[in-house]
């Protein structure tokens, strides 16, 4: 695991959306690991625009979201499906729809989802590429402290650090759902690879933990340590003082 400073969001997203790129032209059947968050924004962005200059044909490129919360419709403003359809699947319409796979949130029976989730990745996967974000807490998906290392897509609690941080989205912290179906941390280590981001100064606890180069529960990031191909890209910010 190697931990590297590219200095600003700008262009460790950059560096990403065109390793996402190279893997989708090189490997027109990718399997793409996708996350959301304020951090990967910039990264979908800079990726429709590749995708739009390139006009590369994304029909056989299959992707699995990482995370979406319990109750909240694909419609919802605030859930995880739309944040990916205006970010990237309907600002670069060509995608096939069937290809592109989001945990559904207001599944009646959540069990059911996480198992059918599960299968999905174990009959489709593994990612080629699976990109992270990092919670505060040193979570990936919604991957909370204390986690099992061997756990698979499930219902998780959040956790007051979590709520707390993403109610930056919701007009107050009430409307944050307390729950979410997440990819497990052992569904994430099948990826071939994996890229982790993390921006600004409130994550940078989070990467001096990683930087510790010792695997730690109750910062389920660590977990990284166990597999032999992952890339954090920080800025200068989230850089950890050594
Ligand atoms: P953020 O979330 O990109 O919105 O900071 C990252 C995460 O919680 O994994």
């Amino acid at each position: 695991m190697k931990i590297t400073n590219l200095g600003s969001s700008a262009y460790a997203s950059f560096y990403v959306a065109c390793e996402l790129f190279k893997q989708m032209s090189q490997q027109p059947h990718s399997k793409l690991g996708l996350a959301t968050g304020g951090t990967m924004v910039e990264v979908y962005e800079f990726l429709v625009s590749l995708l739009q200059k390139n006009q590369l044909d994304v029909s056989g490129i299959e992707t699995f979201n990482l995370d979406e919360y319990v109750g909240l419709s694909a419609t919802h403003e605030q859930s995880y499906h739309r944040y990916m359809n205006d970010i990237l699947f309907n600002r670069y319409p060509h995608f096939t729809k069937s290809l592109i796979h989001i945990p559904d949130g207001a599944a009646e029976n959540l069990m059911e989802e996480t198992k059918r989730y599960e299968d999905l990745i174990n009959q489709k996967g593994p990612m080629d590429i699976q990109i992270l974000g990092i919670g505060e807490n040193g979570h990936i998906g919604f991957n909370e402290p204390g986690t099992d290392m061997n756990s698979t897509t499930q219902v998780v609690d959040l956790t007051d650090s979590t709520i707390n941080a993403n109610s930056r989205y919701f007009d107050n912290e009430s409307e944050v759902p307390k729950q979410a179906v997440s990819m497990g941390l052992a569904s994430i280590l099948k990826a071939k690879r994996i890229i982790l981001l993390a921006f600004g100064e409130k994550k940078r606890e989070a990467i001096e933990q990683l930087a510790k180069h010792e695997v730690n529960k109750q910062v389920p990031a660590t977990i990284l340590l166990a597999h032999p191909d992952v890339e954090i890209y920080v800025d200068d910010a989230a850089a950890p003082r050594l």
